[in-house]
């Protein structure tokens, strides 16, 4: 940490994506100060023990999956929609750690990523000129003058979701759903007849003798508490820094600085600019934190921000998330990847292969192409490998609801569904079937490097 950072000290410098506009700053002065009083949402000896989990990412020893809404919203709030998103990632997760025999560190975009970076800040729709939306965190979704100023309230609103949320998924990953026994219930009903479900079913079938056959042996949940529960943590893009600067807290155990939002806090694509808020404001907090690495990024600035964020280049601390696009990946990420390799930087490299690939089909919806998120994630994959890296998971926008937001995919969706069940509050959403698929995907490629890995150990 800088010596004079303090949780205020991104406020002297350039912010991007912050709302300045808050029609009465009082009032925000007034939410921020009651926020800052309110329970933390997450411990400091939690964030420290995903730090530890991420070290054995970065060493190669275990695998990321970080994924969610783009956007959660006060309005789909529900409790179902909370235990879908989590069933379709302990599905994701229980795919890769039987393909990888590694273990999977399972990390939400959940119970916090409410803020969004815009590319305009203004939207116009027939002649008409209004703020764009920026999140539930921040303003009205609906195109109306009232609802899309900012409002301080729903700071608190934030929170308050954040904390029920958080609530329900740590009595989900504690309290018996994920133990891995439950490993068929975790399939949703309505994707009975898909082919990935079916692929899930075998594989769930083989966990369960394999339980069974540990179960004779006397090892069940009783003498491996393990079987009957999962870790599972939170994150969300630590764009609105007025919320995180109230939630950043002194951890009595260590004397550091933690921002109890979440676990897990990213920087985005828009705001890593060496010299600005977002960078000086998680180079302070001792949350594991992560960085978007997008095109435009230099191998130099990269290495100055991995320097700036951890300097004491510890394993876990830093993650770093590719999201290039199908077409920018093979030209964009190896320069970095080496450069980092060489100057010996200990981080966990994932791949985004939402941001990179998204379009807007003749009929005006915001899409993606399931075949160009997989396209993106083998390259990102065969691209690790080749440097000698980790590939170590992946990060994405998904859901266990039944949507239609990215075309493409065993249910084949096409342009033309698209609108049938749109509900995406920012961008497009993997469903359930395709989350799998991308799961059974980096299942099989993985085993393929494993294979080659091992052929060439043996020629040489
Ligand atoms: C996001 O993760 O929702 C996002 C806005 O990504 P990026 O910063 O990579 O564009
Ligand atoms: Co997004």
């Amino acid at each position: 940490m800088a010596e004079n950072w303090t949780p205020q000290s991104w406020r002297a410098k350039p912010a991007k994506h912050i709302p300045e506009d808050y029609p009465d700053s009082a009032a925000l002065d007034r939410v921020v100060d009651s926020l800052r009083r309110k329970p933390p949402l997450v411990f400091a000896g939690e964030a420290r023990q995903l730090t530890a989990r991420l070290a054995k990412v970065a060493a190669g020893d275990a695998l990321l999956l970080q994924g969610g809404d783009c956007a959660e919203s006060f309005a789909e709030f529900h409790a179902d929609s909370i235990r879908d998103t989590f069933r379709v990632l302990m599905q994701m997760a229980v795919v890769w750690t039987f393909a990888a025999t590694k273990p999977v560190v399972k990390v939400g975009r959940m119970a916090g990523q409410f803020a969004k970076p815009r590319s305009s800040a203004t939207e116009t729709r027939d002649g008409v000129t209004l703020p764009s939306y920026r999140g539930d965190i921040i303003n009205d979704m609906a195109f109306e003058a009232a609802g899309r100023a900012p409002d301080p309230a729903r700071l608190d609103q934030a929170y308050a979701q954040a904390a029920s949320t958080l609530n329900l998924i740590r009595a989900f990953a504690q309290g018996g759903y994920a133990a891995l026994a439950n490993v068929h219930k975790w399939t949703l009903d309505f994707l009975d007849k898909s082919p990935q479900t079916r692929r899930y079913q075998e594989l769930a079938d083989r966990i369960s003798e394999a339980l069974d056959f540990m179960k004779a042996c006397g090892i069940d949940a009783a003498v491996a508490p393990q079987l009957a529960e999962t870790e599972f943590y939170t994150s969300h893009e630590a764009l609105l820094l007025p919320y995180e600067e109230a939630m950043t807290r002194v951890d009595s155990t260590s004397g550091d600085w933690y921002d109890t939002s979440a676990h897990f806090l990213w920087i985005g694509h828009r705001t890593r600019q060496l010299d600005h808020a977002h960078v000086e404001f998680l180079s302070g907090v001792k949350n594991p934190i992560g960085l978007k690495c997008g095109p435009g990024l230099d191998t130099d600035e990269l290495l100055k921000l991995i320097e700036r964020l951890n300097p004491k280049n510890e394993p876990g601390r830093l993650t770093l998330i590719a999201r290039f696009g199908a077409d920018g990946v093979a030209a964009g990420l190896p320069p970095l990847v080496r450069a980092v390799e060489k100057e010996g930087k200990a981080v966990v490299w994932v791949c985004d292969p939402m941001h990179g690939n998204t379009f807007k089909t003749e009929g005006g919806y915001k899409t993606r192409d399931l075949n160009r998120i997989l396209e993106e994630t083998r390259s990102f994959i065969e691209i690790a490998r080749a440097e000698g890296a980790w590939p170590g998971g992946v990060h994405v926008e998904m859901t266990g609801k039944h949507v239609t937001e990215c075309v493409g995919g065993p249910a084949g969706v096409t342009e033309a569904d698209l609108h049938s069940r749109y509900h995406t509050h920012c961008d497009p959403r993997l469903n359930a079937d395709q989350a799998l698929e991308l799961a059974f995907l980096v299942a099989e490629t993985l085993r393929d490097v494993r294979v080659s890995d091992a052929a060439a150990r043996a020629a040489f």
